[in-house]
């Protein structure tokens, strides 16, 4: 473990961050396929992001910050140096509309934002050179990434096996009598221990936004029902087994997570902030398999809105690999605190973590549907079809010679090539029907400006 920690500070190369969504109105989620449904944020969740966003500002984008990241354009936005996206799942206009408060504070309006005019004049942008930033809103059907969860059999299954499990009954037990007493603060809703998540929700969106109800429940209960419901999301978020079905979330953030560590760290690639916008669940997952809920147990427990984890790559001064330092805020009353990963002592190197989680990461949709054994959600209706495709020409034309079978690795590979090509042409069809929330518009670009960098410099300064 000691040859991939270090304690030398290094060059601050740039930063990942991951965020929870803002303060949010409404909100309801199946307990037992997690699909969530009516909710929308609210000016409070707008104002935690917005502060979240000034706040990663004093530190990261501030020539006098300690953390200041060197090269990172601080006042006019360089598009090529920022990575963002956002879980556009069930709770789409909580999590994409953080990611907008969150971006206006960590660049804001400038009067700088202004471009001269051939007839002499000069134009500041909009809301006082309000500057806008491309999010790459991440479709639950296009990308399994930030919601490897929904309509993941095997975790549907390891949800009601723990629901069935002897631990959860007893837990059940020992909480009776405590939900026996929340009927009248949950407008009809099931006080059942499965449906724990769901009360807790409940009862902390009324206790904000609610004056009636803040003064009626009793003091404790909200707390109570803070820690049922974090011991519930935390057993359903994890497993004991690092590929075990419950890190399912985990499993399909942490490539993302890796690849966009390693864009930083490449000195080749332009990126030096790379943003991801998500829900409370791959958090849990996460704080498990990178084993920092294992050395420290309070962080085996939901996140607050608007909480952040942030993991910075250095440059070691002798030259040696980049390490990451995790630190991770739990809210907006909370400040950054750093924690170790993986069980070791100081930053890691990007591929010990990489290589402590690889085991279990699930990198492709193909991939996502065997794990997840779904054979008609999220693309892998056409998979499961062209790799049964694949199997009948493969028996036909092997007919004379026996069963032979074209192998997984074969069919996985002919499936991942017809995703791209059922993609592509849901691309088009949805860029034709002028529906396609566009993020990633930003690549062609991006290669134009690499190739051009006077006209990307004066395209900045205009
Ligand atoms: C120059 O063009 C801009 C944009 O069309 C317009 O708003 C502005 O009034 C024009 N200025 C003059 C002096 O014509
Ligand atoms: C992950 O969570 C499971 C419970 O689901 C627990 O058994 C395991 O020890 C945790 N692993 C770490 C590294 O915290
Ligand atoms: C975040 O804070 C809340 C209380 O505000 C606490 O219940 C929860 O355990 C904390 N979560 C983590 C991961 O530290």
């Amino acid at each position: 473990m000691s040859s991939s920690t270090t304690s030398s500070d290094g060059k601050l190369l740039g930063v990942l961050v991951l965020t929870r969504h803002g303060d949010r109105a409404g909100f309801y989620q199946d307990p037992t396929t997690y699909t969530a449904t009516g909710t929308i944020i609210t000016p409070l969740g707008t104002q935690q992001e917005f502060q979240l966003g000034q706040l990663l500002r004093s530190m990261y984008l501030n020539s006098s910050s300690p953390l200041n990241i060197p090269g990172l354009n601080d006042t006019i936005v360089n598009q090529n140096q920022i990575d963002v996206r956002a879980d556009a799942g069930g709770e789409l206009g909580v999590i994409y509309d953080s990611a907008v408060a969150l971006l206006q504070g960590l660049f804001p309006a400038t009067a700088n934002y202004t471009t001269d005019l051939a007839n002499g004049t000069d134009i500041e942008g909009a809301l006082g050179g309000y500057q806008y930033i491309p999010i790459q809103s991440v479709e639950p059907n296009l990308d399994v990434s930030l919601e490897g969860y929904t309509d993941c059999n095997t975790f549907t299954d390891a949800t009601t096996a723990f629901y069935n499990s002897a631990e959860f009954k007893q837990k059940a037990n020992e909480s009776a009598a405590f939900l026996a007493m929340l009927p009248p603060y949950l407008d009809g809703r099931p006080t059942t221990l499965e449906n724990m998540y769901n009360i807790y929700d409940f009862m902390n969106v009324q206790s904000i936004h609610n004056a009636a109800f803040a003064k009626v429940l009793p003091p404790t209960f909200l707390a109570q029902a803070a820690t049922l419901a974090s011991w519930h999301e935390y057993n359903v978020f994890t497993s004991p087994q690092l590929d075990g079905p419950g890190n399912i979330a985990g499993r399909t953030v942490l490539p993302n997570i890796i690849n966009g560590l390693r864009n930083i760290a490449n000195q080749t690639n332009p990126i030096l902030f790379a943003y991801q916008s998500l829900a409370y669940k791959p958090f849990l997952s996460l704080f498990n398999m990178t084993g920092v809920a294992q050395t420290y147990p309070q962080l085996a427990n939901l996140v607050n809105y608007a909480a952040a984890v942030t993991m910075e790559v250095r440059q070691p001064s002798d030259g040696s690999e980049p390490v990451i330092r995790f630190s991770f805020k739990n809210g907006t009353d909370a400040e950054f605190v750093q924690y170790n990963l993986i069980g070791a002592d100081g930053d890691v190197t990007i591929s010990a973590l990489a290589n402590h989680v690889n085991s279990a990461l699930v990198n492709t949709t193909a991939q996502w549907c065997t794990v997840c054994n779904n054979t008609q959600d999220r693309g892998c209706g056409a998979l499961t079809e062209a790799a049964n495709a694949a199997l009948a020409s493969a028996s036909a034309s092997s007919s004379g010679h026996g069963h032979q079978r074209i192998s997984p690795v074969g069919a996985g590979f002919l499936g991942a090539g017809l995703a791209v090509a059922v993609m592509l042409a849901m691309f088009g069809m949805l860029a034709f029907l002028g529906c396609l929330v566009v993020g990633r518009g930003t690549g062609k670009r991006r290669k134009a400006r690499a190739a051009s960098p006077d006209a990307a410099e004066s395209e900045e300064k205009a």
